[in-house]
Protein backbone atom coordinates (compact mmCIF):
# COMPACT_ATOMS: atom_id res chain seq x y z
CA UNK A 1 0.00 0.00 0.00
CA UNK A 2 1.59 3.33 -0.89
CA UNK A 3 0.88 6.71 1.23
CA UNK A 4 0.83 9.45 -1.17
CA UNK A 5 0.63 13.01 0.21
CA UNK A 6 1.26 15.15 -3.13
CA UNK A 7 -1.43 15.58 -6.04
CA UNK A 8 1.04 14.78 -8.35
CA UNK A 9 2.39 11.71 -7.12
CA UNK A 10 -0.92 10.17 -7.17
CA UNK A 11 -1.49 11.28 -10.50
CA UNK A 12 1.80 9.42 -11.65
CA UNK A 13 0.88 6.62 -9.88
CA UNK A 14 -2.91 6.47 -10.97
CA UNK A 15 -2.07 6.83 -14.52
CA UNK A 16 0.38 4.10 -14.44
CA UNK A 17 -2.85 2.08 -13.02
CA UNK A 18 -5.01 3.61 -16.12
CA UNK A 19 -2.56 2.73 -18.85
CA UNK A 20 -2.62 -0.68 -17.46
CA UNK A 21 -6.14 -0.55 -18.46
CA UNK A 22 -6.94 -1.41 -14.35
CA UNK A 23 -10.48 0.06 -13.02
CA UNK A 24 -10.14 2.61 -10.23
CA UNK A 25 -12.47 2.97 -6.66
CA UNK A 26 -12.20 5.88 -4.96
CA UNK A 27 -13.36 6.12 -1.12
CA UNK A 28 -13.16 9.64 0.02
CA UNK A 29 -13.27 9.89 3.66
CA UNK A 30 -12.01 12.76 6.27
CA UNK A 31 -10.66 9.85 8.59
CA UNK A 32 -11.02 8.35 11.73
CA UNK A 33 -12.13 5.44 10.43
CA UNK A 34 -15.03 2.79 11.77
CA UNK A 35 -16.02 -0.60 10.09
CA UNK A 36 -18.71 2.01 8.03
CA UNK A 37 -15.79 3.42 5.98
CA UNK A 38 -14.58 -0.39 6.17
CA UNK A 39 -17.38 -1.82 4.10
CA UNK A 40 -16.76 0.88 1.76
CA UNK A 41 -13.25 0.25 1.58
CA UNK A 42 -14.13 -3.67 0.94
CA UNK A 43 -16.50 -2.79 -1.70
CA UNK A 44 -14.57 -1.02 -3.91
CA UNK A 45 -11.22 -3.69 -3.55
CA UNK A 46 -13.90 -6.40 -4.77
CA UNK A 47 -15.13 -4.22 -7.96
CA UNK A 48 -11.79 -2.47 -8.51
CA UNK A 49 -8.24 -3.43 -9.40
CA UNK A 50 -6.80 -0.32 -7.44
CA UNK A 51 -8.90 1.28 -4.70
CA UNK A 52 -7.77 4.55 -3.75
CA UNK A 53 -9.07 5.97 0.13
CA UNK A 54 -8.52 9.65 0.99
CA UNK A 55 -8.22 11.11 4.15
CA UNK A 56 -8.97 14.71 4.60
CA UNK A 57 -10.27 16.86 7.07
CA UNK A 58 -12.02 19.51 4.54
CA UNK A 59 -11.77 22.79 6.42
CA UNK A 60 -14.36 24.27 4.08
CA UNK A 61 -17.39 21.91 4.36
CA UNK A 62 -17.15 22.71 8.26
CA UNK A 63 -19.30 25.81 9.27
CA UNK A 64 -18.45 25.85 13.21
CA UNK A 65 -14.64 25.87 14.05
CA UNK A 66 -15.29 23.68 17.22
CA UNK A 67 -16.39 21.40 14.98
CA UNK A 68 -13.42 20.91 12.96
CA UNK A 69 -10.68 21.24 15.59
CA UNK A 70 -12.44 18.68 17.72
CA UNK A 71 -12.93 16.13 14.37
CA UNK A 72 -11.02 12.97 15.29
CA UNK A 73 -7.37 12.50 13.82
CA UNK A 74 -6.66 9.37 14.16
CA UNK A 75 -3.89 9.09 10.95
CA UNK A 76 -1.69 6.21 12.31
CA UNK A 77 -4.22 4.06 13.01
CA UNK A 78 -6.37 4.59 9.54
CA UNK A 79 -3.41 3.67 7.99
CA UNK A 80 -2.89 0.77 9.76
CA UNK A 81 -7.00 -0.39 9.01
CA UNK A 82 -6.77 0.27 5.42
CA UNK A 83 -3.32 -1.64 5.10
CA UNK A 84 -5.05 -5.16 6.34
CA UNK A 85 -8.46 -4.17 4.33
CA UNK A 86 -6.26 -4.38 1.42
CA UNK A 87 -6.72 -0.87 0.41
CA UNK A 88 -4.12 0.08 -2.55
CA UNK A 89 -2.96 3.81 -2.15
CA UNK A 90 -4.02 6.23 0.87
CA UNK A 91 -3.94 9.30 -0.12
CA UNK A 92 -3.76 12.10 3.19
CA UNK A 93 -2.66 15.67 1.62
CA UNK A 94 -2.27 18.52 3.85
CA UNK A 95 -4.93 21.93 3.74
CA UNK A 96 -1.95 23.90 1.62
CA UNK A 97 -1.83 20.88 -0.77
CA UNK A 98 -6.37 20.87 -1.67
CA UNK A 99 -6.25 24.77 -1.13
CA UNK A 100 -2.96 26.43 -2.12
CA UNK A 101 -5.30 29.26 -2.82
CA UNK A 102 -8.66 29.78 -1.55
CA UNK A 103 -11.43 27.72 -3.30
CA UNK A 104 -13.65 30.66 -4.50
CA UNK A 105 -15.81 27.95 -6.83
CA UNK A 106 -19.82 27.59 -5.81
CA UNK A 107 -21.87 24.53 -6.51
CA UNK A 108 -25.68 25.05 -5.97
CA UNK A 109 -28.13 22.29 -6.54
CA UNK A 110 -31.48 23.47 -5.54
CA UNK A 111 -33.76 22.32 -4.03
CA UNK A 112 -31.43 19.16 -2.86
CA UNK A 113 -29.02 21.53 -0.84
CA UNK A 114 -31.53 24.03 0.45
CA UNK A 115 -33.19 21.31 3.21
CA UNK A 116 -31.85 19.69 6.33
CA UNK A 117 -28.16 20.13 6.66
CA UNK A 118 -28.00 22.30 3.92
CA UNK A 119 -30.64 24.37 6.24
CA UNK A 120 -29.05 24.20 8.94
CA UNK A 121 -25.08 24.11 8.21
CA UNK A 122 -24.67 26.63 5.40
CA UNK A 123 -21.99 26.58 2.77
CA UNK A 124 -21.32 22.64 4.00
CA UNK A 125 -22.77 21.33 0.70
CA UNK A 126 -20.47 23.52 -0.93
CA UNK A 127 -17.20 22.88 0.88
CA UNK A 128 -18.17 19.14 0.01
CA UNK A 129 -18.63 19.43 -3.18
CA UNK A 130 -15.74 21.59 -3.66
CA UNK A 131 -13.52 18.93 -2.05
CA UNK A 132 -15.28 15.72 -3.76
CA UNK A 133 -14.69 17.17 -7.32
CA UNK A 134 -11.12 18.21 -6.13
CA UNK A 135 -10.67 14.77 -5.51
CA UNK A 136 -12.99 13.27 -8.37
CA UNK A 137 -10.50 15.52 -11.03
CA UNK A 138 -7.18 14.32 -9.29
CA UNK A 139 -8.31 10.28 -8.98
CA UNK A 140 -10.68 9.92 -12.11
CA UNK A 141 -11.80 7.03 -10.43
CA UNK A 142 -14.35 4.43 -12.79
CA UNK A 143 -16.43 3.98 -8.94
CA UNK A 144 -16.85 6.14 -6.39
CA UNK A 145 -18.15 4.84 -2.83
CA UNK A 146 -19.84 6.82 -0.29
CA UNK A 147 -22.11 6.15 2.66
CA UNK A 148 -26.00 6.47 3.28
CA UNK A 149 -25.46 7.33 6.57
CA UNK A 150 -25.15 10.77 4.60
CA UNK A 151 -28.17 10.60 2.67
CA UNK A 152 -28.64 14.05 1.56
CA UNK A 153 -24.86 14.60 0.41
CA UNK A 154 -25.23 11.50 -1.57
CA UNK A 155 -28.29 12.90 -3.15
CA UNK A 156 -26.16 16.03 -4.48
CA UNK A 157 -22.93 13.89 -4.70
CA UNK A 158 -24.64 12.31 -6.98
CA UNK A 159 -26.26 15.30 -8.94
CA UNK A 160 -22.68 16.91 -8.82
CA UNK A 161 -21.38 14.14 -11.04
CA UNK A 162 -24.10 14.50 -13.44
CA UNK A 163 -23.80 18.57 -13.84
CA UNK A 164 -20.22 18.16 -14.22
CA UNK A 165 -20.12 15.33 -16.49
CA UNK A 166 -17.89 13.37 -14.55
CA UNK A 167 -18.98 10.01 -15.73
CA UNK A 168 -18.01 8.61 -12.45
CA UNK A 169 -20.34 5.30 -11.15
CA UNK A 170 -21.56 6.56 -7.72
CA UNK A 171 -21.90 3.52 -5.05
CA UNK A 172 -24.00 3.99 -1.78
CA UNK A 173 -23.37 1.83 0.71
CA UNK A 174 -25.87 0.77 3.49
CA UNK A 175 -25.44 2.25 6.68
CA UNK A 176 -23.13 0.19 9.24
CA UNK A 177 -24.52 0.19 12.53
CA UNK A 178 -23.03 -0.78 16.29
CA UNK A 179 -24.83 -4.45 17.79
CA UNK A 180 -27.05 -1.72 19.71
CA UNK A 181 -27.98 -0.24 16.62
CA UNK A 182 -26.14 3.06 16.71
CA UNK A 183 -25.17 4.53 13.38
CA UNK A 184 -21.20 4.32 13.39
CA UNK A 185 -19.69 7.97 13.33
CA UNK A 186 -16.09 9.20 13.52
CA UNK A 187 -18.14 11.78 15.83
CA UNK A 188 -19.30 8.80 18.01
CA UNK A 189 -15.47 8.64 19.40
CA UNK A 190 -16.26 11.98 21.12
CA UNK A 191 -19.59 10.68 23.28
CA UNK A 192 -18.79 10.00 26.99
CA UNK A 193 -20.18 6.97 28.47
CA UNK A 194 -23.31 8.55 29.49
CA UNK A 195 -23.83 10.25 26.07
CA UNK A 196 -23.05 7.05 24.22
CA UNK A 197 -26.00 5.87 26.05
CA UNK A 198 -28.26 8.42 25.40
CA UNK A 199 -27.10 8.87 21.57
CA UNK A 200 -28.67 4.65 21.34
CA UNK A 201 -32.07 6.69 21.31
CA UNK A 202 -31.71 8.03 18.37
CA UNK A 203 -32.02 5.14 16.36
CA UNK A 204 -34.06 2.99 18.69
CA UNK A 205 -36.47 6.00 18.01
CA UNK A 206 -36.26 5.54 13.87
CA UNK A 207 -37.01 1.55 14.45
CA UNK A 208 -40.01 1.93 16.38
CA UNK A 209 -41.04 5.17 13.94
CA UNK A 210 -40.54 2.36 11.46
CA UNK A 211 -43.73 0.73 13.07
CA UNK A 212 -45.39 3.20 14.23
CA UNK A 213 -45.62 4.73 10.68
CA UNK A 214 -47.40 1.83 9.44
CA UNK A 215 -50.89 3.20 11.03
CA UNK A 216 -50.44 6.53 11.62
CA UNK A 217 -49.99 9.80 9.16
CA UNK A 218 -46.75 11.85 8.23
CA UNK A 219 -47.95 14.21 10.58
CA UNK A 220 -48.03 11.66 13.28
CA UNK A 221 -45.18 9.94 13.07
CA UNK A 222 -42.69 13.37 12.90
CA UNK A 223 -44.79 14.32 16.06
CA UNK A 224 -43.87 10.74 17.32
CA UNK A 225 -40.09 11.05 16.82
CA UNK A 226 -39.72 14.63 17.79
CA UNK A 227 -42.23 13.92 21.36
CA UNK A 228 -39.54 10.38 21.59
CA UNK A 229 -36.62 12.36 21.46
CA UNK A 230 -37.75 15.40 23.70
CA UNK A 231 -38.60 12.50 26.32
CA UNK A 232 -35.05 10.95 26.38
CA UNK A 233 -32.23 12.41 28.43
CA UNK A 234 -29.32 14.23 27.35
CA UNK A 235 -30.88 14.63 23.33
CA UNK A 236 -31.64 17.98 21.54
CA UNK A 237 -33.37 17.28 18.49
CA UNK A 238 -32.07 19.89 15.48
CA UNK A 239 -34.85 18.28 13.45
CA UNK A 240 -36.20 15.30 11.72
CA UNK A 241 -37.80 15.71 8.06
CA UNK A 242 -39.59 12.81 6.41
CA UNK A 243 -38.49 13.70 2.32
CA UNK A 244 -39.06 11.85 -1.30
CA UNK A 245 -36.22 10.28 -1.31
CA UNK A 246 -35.16 11.42 -4.61
CA UNK A 247 -35.54 15.01 -4.43
CA UNK A 248 -35.03 15.65 -0.10
CA UNK A 249 -38.73 17.61 -0.37
CA UNK A 250 -40.88 17.20 2.67
CA UNK A 251 -43.95 14.98 2.41
CA UNK A 252 -47.33 15.54 3.72
CA UNK A 253 -49.14 12.20 2.70
CA UNK A 254 -47.65 8.60 2.34
CA UNK A 255 -48.93 8.67 -0.96
CA UNK A 256 -46.48 11.54 -1.70
CA UNK A 257 -43.78 9.45 -2.84
CA UNK A 258 -42.72 6.14 -3.40
CA UNK A 259 -39.37 6.04 -1.57
CA UNK A 260 -39.52 7.70 1.53
CA UNK A 261 -36.56 8.47 4.01
CA UNK A 262 -36.79 9.66 7.23
CA UNK A 263 -33.56 12.04 8.18
CA UNK A 264 -32.94 13.48 11.85
CA UNK A 265 -30.16 15.22 12.96
CA UNK A 266 -29.47 15.25 17.09
CA UNK A 267 -27.30 16.98 19.46
CA UNK A 268 -26.01 14.41 21.88
CA UNK A 269 -24.06 16.95 24.62
CA UNK A 270 -22.25 18.91 22.15
CA UNK A 271 -21.85 16.25 18.96
CA UNK A 272 -23.93 16.66 16.56
CA UNK A 273 -25.23 12.98 15.06
CA UNK A 274 -26.85 12.12 12.38
CA UNK A 275 -28.87 9.25 11.55
CA UNK A 276 -31.75 7.97 8.69
CA UNK A 277 -34.15 5.15 7.46
CA UNK A 278 -36.16 4.31 4.84
CA UNK A 279 -40.13 3.78 4.89
CA UNK A 280 -40.37 3.13 2.05
O1 LIG B 1 -18.56 12.05 4.21
C1 LIG B 1 -17.42 12.50 4.45
O2 LIG B 1 -16.63 11.92 5.20
C2 LIG B 1 -17.00 13.80 3.80
O3 LIG B 1 -18.06 14.68 3.70
C3 LIG B 1 -16.30 13.60 2.43
C4 LIG B 1 -17.25 13.01 1.41
C5 LIG B 1 -15.09 12.70 2.60
C6 LIG B 1 -15.82 14.95 1.90
O4 LIG B 1 -14.94 15.56 2.78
Amino acid sequence: MRIIHTIRELKEVLADCRNQQKKIGLVPTMGALHAGHISLVEKSVGENEVTVVTIFVNPTQFNNLDDLEKYPRTLEEDVRLLEVNHADVVFAPSVAEMYPTPDTRSFSYPPLDEVMEGKFRPGHFNGVCQIVSKLFEAVEPDNAYFGEKDFQQLAIIRKMNRAQDYGIYIVGCPIVREADGLAMSSRNSRLSTEERKNALEISQTLFKSHTFAKEHSVKETIRFVEDSIAAAPGLELEYFSLVDGDTLQPIEAWEDATYIVGCITVFCGDVRLIDNIKYK
